[in-house]
């Protein structure tokens, strides 16, 4: 019945569209028309302002369209900028990050090149690619479109040749939406299909407040078209804003008592579907007469008894999306319905799940001020270190999974550089390698290169560098933990020789060049060193500790015992260098750092190096330290001490010998143990129980923001304590320039409404807990390794519509649980990770459900023998409203 569509070619559809009404804001728009001479003007047909390029790229050549073509098409579309040199060029665009955008990237090629070639080539946002753009028709014009939240506080467009012809671009069109309109729980929403249904014709701003474009549908025998007029203002109250004007038409199935059928079938099965519905009455109905439908999703209830308001937008949708062989939608009429479904409007995206993080922004405003200082002539353009078949020439990054990737190589040899070393270098703090060579650099070798932590080879040699080599950088490297080359520096010392040398250029008026390397030094000085050097070291061992004791103590006084107490776990890094075996094992790595084994008397403690990234100011530091000196709870790990010395700032905490929850569900690894029912359950309250203390038992209370089942941590006796708390109040997520927002969770457990807010509450914490109570229930991975990818909200949520306890729960407990216990359990869960705030419990109800769940198992073991697994229909269930689709 349904029209099947399939669409090899997305979105080929020109934006010539109606005419102009009336003036409307544009605040929240960039209109850039690219290559365009004009600095500002004013398109005649819509009234948006377009503005030219020039101030969002350097690079590319203004070309102008086929001039018969130009009477087709808006002004926007008469010039584009085309990129014959370089693979990559980009926009950089300023937005406000966090903020909802809808950025659109069109195409008119026009044969402008005179070439008559449709070219094909990549389009990059940020780190990531985004699309192939393969132009279909030198005069049609097509677009790339996507919903986006941006992390940093500008946008990267790259055009990059891929071997296929010269990238070009017509305009570039960003669009603040509303925060709450068009959520998921991860991912971007690139358009598919935007259909006005029952329209003839194609509209855009300023119909649409937004800017979004409709397009027809096209001839469909199964369908007649409706419309009726509707006045602008009923509809203002939709979050989606649906143009009056789309609204007003609308479609129904010729034959009445059919479904309404809406299909098509995706190129690519593991792609994620999001649609969005927009629904009104466009007929006024007598009393004796009713429209009702239910909405079918490939099959199943999606949603149910709709009955579209007259002259106002109902938007149907679901936060969750749909993929397979074929996506169909149908309408169908309810028994109490004797008129047949309608639809004005479709949405259709599909996600698009960036999986590269953009550059740490610190690194990003680093090299990007290196880059203008020695006007560094590479093709250095987009992100620098995404995505990583593009990685910057010269640079190298880090790249651990879900967090910002960092530079630690920059490698600027003979690179034409002039002027002294920059500052800005030492801000780069995660730098192993500095390559600098063969270049005119001058003036002297600057202390701040030793503020690099990490470096490890530094060579500054073939330069015009003179004065003495700062002396931490020599005892680096004759320690060697630093490889330095300084030769070929006509006018380099080492400290210590230069003020004989100073005395000797006066003297004789001639200067010694410092020729060897100074590796070459180190080998005669290791030797010179050597026996002095572990004297030395062991003094100032002694004077640190010394040091960091006395830079604390002035904030406190005598009196505080606690404090006092907290005074005596401070250690140094030598200490924990001793403790932790010179960090010989190691048990894991976070977000924060990485955490290694160590023993102090024979007891066994767990030592977190915090990286230098993940921890700012000294003072704050300290505070978070006291705070969580004072946090005690059996259900919360305990810190023993903590260091913090210069960037080396660790976390001593008391050490969990059954390692993680999550080893344990999945089974992975060897010596894991399999939890039966009211072991689960007992897991479950421990650590709701430390969730709760948190909250509720701290002073500020505390919000975890990482709450999963690998910081979930077992003892000896498998009792469960919440690890990692606190610590991440040591991150600053909100407002703070140097931290990308990836760092304040982890994918699959991060509440969506943060999303939303942008801000974690406690209320995020039960999301998250409501994540690993479902793994704990069911043993499944929070988000499926098949090509689907789905949640596993989304997994449990399908099986409770079925009723489907069993398939639920852990298949491996072969049924030896209280059914009305996993009940309560599940839907504790499922209201924890519910997408509404308020329908999601506080702490202390949860701690009280999950011991009744629990209560009700151990009833069950206590009367083992009697059959209690009957009785699955005396729970009642609360469907949670995430799982079936919203109407506004
Ligand atoms: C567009 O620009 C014109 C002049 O350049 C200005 O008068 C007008 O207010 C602008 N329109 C909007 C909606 O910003
Ligand atoms: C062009 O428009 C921008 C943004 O509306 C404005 O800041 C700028 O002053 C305008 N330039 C000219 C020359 O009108
Ligand atoms: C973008 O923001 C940066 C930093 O705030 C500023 O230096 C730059 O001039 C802005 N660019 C544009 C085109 O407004
Ligand atoms: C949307 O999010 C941005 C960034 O967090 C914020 O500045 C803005 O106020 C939010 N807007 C709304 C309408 O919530
Ligand atoms: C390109 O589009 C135009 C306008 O729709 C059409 O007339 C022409 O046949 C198309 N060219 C090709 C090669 O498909
Ligand atoms: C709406 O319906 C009326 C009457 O059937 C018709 O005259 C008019 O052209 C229609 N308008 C649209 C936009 O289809
Ligand atoms: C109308 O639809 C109903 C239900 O699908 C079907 O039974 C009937 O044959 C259809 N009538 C016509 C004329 O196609
Ligand atoms: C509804 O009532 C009208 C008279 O008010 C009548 O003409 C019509 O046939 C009725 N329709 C149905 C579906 O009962
Ligand atoms: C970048 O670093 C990685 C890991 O350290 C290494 O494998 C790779 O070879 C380096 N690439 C370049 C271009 O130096």
């Amino acid at each position: 019945m349904g029209m099947s569509m399939s669409f090899h070619v997305v979105l080929l559809v020109s934006l010539v569209l109606a005419v102009l009404i009336q003036a409307q804001d544009q605040s929240g728009f960039i209109s850039i028309d690219c290559g365009a001479p004009d600095v500002n003007y004013t398109e005649s047909t819509t009234g948006i302002n377009y503005t030219s390029d020039a101030n969002f790229i350097n690079t590319g050549v203004s070309r102008i369209i086929a001039s018969e073509l130009k009477n087709g098409y808006q002004k926007q579309a008469w010039y584009v900028r085309s990129f014959p040199e370089g693979v990559r060029n980009c926009y950089k665009i300023n937005i406000t990050r966090g903020s909802t955008y809808l950025i659109r990237a069109s195409f008119l090629y026009g044969n402008y090149d005179g070439l008559n070639m449709l070219p094909q080539f990549d389009l990059l946002l940020g780190a990531n690619r985004w699309a192939t753009v393969t132009i279909y028709n030198a005069s049609l014009d097509q677009f790339n479109e996507i919903i986006h939240v941006p992390s940093l506080d500008s946008v990267q467009l790259c055009l990059v040749n891929t071997g296929h012809g010269t990238p070009f671009i017509s305009a570039v069109e960003l669009r603040t939406l509303k925060n709450d309109t068009y959520v998921t729980r991860f991912g971007s929403l690139e358009t598919y299909n935007r259909w006005d249904l029952g329209s003839n014709q194609a509209y855009r701003y300023n119909y649409d407040v937004y800017d979004r474009a409709w397009f027809t549908y096209g001839n469909n025998n199964d369908w007649t078209q409706l419309n009726v007029s509707i006045s602008v203002d009923s509809l203002s109250q939709s979050d989606f804003k649906p143009p009056a004007i789309v609204m007003s038409t609308a479609v129904t199935p010729v034959n009445a008592s059919a479904p309404l059928v809406i299909s098509w079938e995706p190129q690519d099965q593991t792609e994620l579907y999001y649609v969005y519905m927009h629904f009104t009455e466009v007929e006024v109905l007598e009393k004796n007469q009713t429209r009702e439908f239910n909405i079918n999703q490939n099959g199943k209830p999606w949603y149910q008894n709709l009955s579209p308001r007259y002259q106002k937008a109902d938007t149907i949708y679901s936060g969750i999306g749909t993929s397979g062989e074929k996506i169909k939608y149908s309408l169908e009429m309810t028994e109490n319905s004797n008129l047949p479904p309608i639809i004005n409007a479709i949405e259709i995206y599909r996600l698009k799940d960036f999986q590269q993080s953009d550059t740490y922004q610190g690194d990003v405003d680093v090299i990007t001020t290196i880059k203008s200082v020695y006007k560094v002539t590479r093709d250095w353009q987009g992100d620098p270190c995404g995505p990583v078949a593009y990685l910057w020439h010269g640079l190298n990054c880090t790249y651990a999974a879900n967090q910002s990737p960092r530079i630690t190589t920059l490698n600027l040899s003979s690179s034409g550089l002039l002027g002294k070393i920059d500052p800005s270098i030492s801000k780069l703090a995660m730098l192993e390698k500095l390559d600098l060579s063969n270049n005119s650099l001058n003036g002297e070798v600057p202390d701040f290169l030793s503020q690099l932590q990490h470096l490890k080879i530094l060579n500054l040699e073939k330069n015009n560098l003179s004065g003495s080599i700062p002396s931490t950088l020599v005892e680096k490297s004759k320690e060697g933990s630093l490889s330095l080359s300084v030769g070929q520096n006509s006018f380099l010392c080492e400290s210590d020789q230069c003020n004989e040398k100073q005395k000797e250029k006066k003297k004789n008026n001639i200067v010694t060049p410092l020729v060897a390397s100074v590796s070459g030094v180190v080998i005669l000085l290791v030797v010179m060193a050597a026996i002095l050097w572990t004297l030395k070291r062991r003094k100032s061992k002694a004077s640190m500790v010394e040091k960091d004791q006395s830079q604390i103590s002035p904030q406190y006084t005598e009196q505080d015992d606690s404090l006092l107490q907290f005074k005596k776990q401070i250690y140094s890094f030598s200490d924990v260098l001793k403790i932790t075996n010179n960090f010989n094992t190691t048990l894991g790595k976070g977000g924060f750092g990485t955490v290694y084994l160590g023993h102090i008397n024979d007891t066994p403690v767990a030592v977190k190096m915090l990286s230098p990234s993940s921890v700012h100011g000294y003072q704050q530091f300290q505070a978070e330290v006291k705070l969580l000196m004072r946090v005690h709870h059996k259900n919360l790990t305990s810190l023993v001490g903590y260091c913090n010395e210069g960037t080396s700032k660790g976390l001593i905490y008391e050490y969990m010998a059954n390692g993680n929850l999550l080893e344990h569900l999945s089974g992975k690894h060897g010596k894991t143990k399999f939890f039966t029912w009211e072991e689960r359950l007992r897991i479950a309250v421990d650590a709701a129980l430390g969730l709760e203390y948190l909250q509720n038992g701290c002073k500020p209370p505390i919000i975890h923001r990482d709450v999963k089942s690998t910081n979930i941590l077992l003892n000896e006796l498998f009792q469960a304590k919440l690890s990692d708390f606190g610590l991440s109040k040591v991150i600053p997520t909100e407002g703070v320039t140097h931290v990308s927002t990836v760092v304040a969770g982890t994918p699959g457990y991060l509440d969506p409404e943060y999303f939303i807010t942008n801000r974690l509450t406690e209320k995020s914490d039960v999301y998250s807990f409501g994540v690993v109570l479902l793994e704990i229930i069911t043993s499944q991975p929070v988000i499926a390794r098949n090509q689907e990818n789905i949640h596993i909200s989304e997994w449990v949520s399908s099986l409770i519509m079925k009723g489907d306890i069993k398939a639920i729960v852990d298949s491996r407990l072969e049924g030896a649980y209280d059914t009305n216990s996993v009940w309560k359990a599940v839907e504790i869960a499922t209201a924890c990770v519910s997408p509404n705030l308020n329908k999601r419990p506080i702490t202390s109800v949860i701690v009280v459900e999950l011991k009744e769940s629990l209560a009700m198992e151990l009833a069950r073991t206590k009367n083992r023998g009697t059959n209690t697994r009957d009785s699955v229909t005396s729970v009642t269930m609360n469907l949670n409203t995430e799982f079936i689709p919203q109407a506004r």
